[in-house]
């Protein structure tokens, strides 16, 4: 593993920070006994929020003190996932093409316990790579070094890839984004993870907007009554001084 710590940019607000610790909380009631080690997200249209959502939950996992992985398995995507670039990264297709080993394409990041794997070198064939028996291997191994592994996808509804990788995980979680996914799509992906034997999670319903997101938590606005809140104890604070020292 290379020495070089890669800045992970990524910006959560108070409120995507507290709505991933709830997907945290929710992912660990459905295996109180951390038996899922490797967790494909998914989507069905691309721009869904399938690497977003992975490198959001990723994060969040890492800073409550697990050991996290996590692996872009887009193989078809010509660019690296943005907020985690460098250049010349050796990734996922080389380990598949036995042009390196784990440890040569693992990357530590600045934030504590999270490392990651970018797809590697275009390659002709991703959807035969992700197939083979090497891939198997590579979720074998890595499932050693690390608590747990969250793996980004290509949209099924595109490509068969992230239904091949949810095949071989413990489990899959599917985003769909907000007015943007066909329920008749949605249907169709969960028939197509059901038809290849995944362990679907659950939904992460995504790019929600905020009248709809406050309306879903029947309008307790916890960080405005903290604002609120806040301001109110200034100003007793200042009468308090004011008070004292009068
Ligand atoms: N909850 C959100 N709110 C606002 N913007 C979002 C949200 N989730 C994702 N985005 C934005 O939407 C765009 C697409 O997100 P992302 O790259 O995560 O999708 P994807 O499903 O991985 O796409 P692809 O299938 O092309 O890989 C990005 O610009 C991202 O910043
Ligand atoms: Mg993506």
């Amino acid at each position: 593993m290379e020495d070089i710590k890669y800045k992970v940019k990524y910006d959560m607000s108070e409120a995507v920070e507290e709505a991933f610790k709830v997907l945290r909380a929710n992912i660990h009631f459905c295996d109180p006994e951390n038996k899922l080690k490797t967790i494909a997200i998914t989507s069905y249209n691309p721009g869904d929020g399938k690497s977003t959502t992975s490198l959001n939950l990723s994060i969040t996992m890492a800073k409550s003190g697990m050991k996290v992985l996590f692996v872009d398995a887009d193989l078809r995507k010509p660019m690296l996932f943005k907020p985690l670039v460098s250049k010349d990264f050796k990734g996922l297709s080389n380990y598949l093409l036995d042009q390196a080993g784990l440890n040569e394409i693992v990357n530590k990041t600045d934030v504590d316990g999270l490392y990651f794997i970018s797809c590697g070198i275009k390659t002709q064939n991703p959807g035969e790579l992700i197939s083979t028996q090497k891939f198997r291997d590579f979720l074998c191994e890595a499932q050693y070094n690390y608590d747990i592994i969250i793996i980004d996808t290509p949209p099924i509804g595109s490509v068969i890839d992230g239904a091949i990788i949810a095949s071989q995980t413990d489990a899959v979680i599917i985003v769909i984004s907000q007015n943007a996914v066909k329920t008749r799509n949605a249907i169709m992906m969960k028939e197509q993870l059901e038809k290849a034997n995944a362990n679907i999670l659950g939904v992460v319903l995504n790019k929600v907007n905020k009248l709809d997101y406050k309306n879903y938590y029947g309008g307790y606005d916890y960080y405005d009554s903290k604002r609120k809140y806040s301001r109110k104890s200034l100003k007793e604070l200042e009468k308090v001084k004011r008070d004292k020292y009068d």
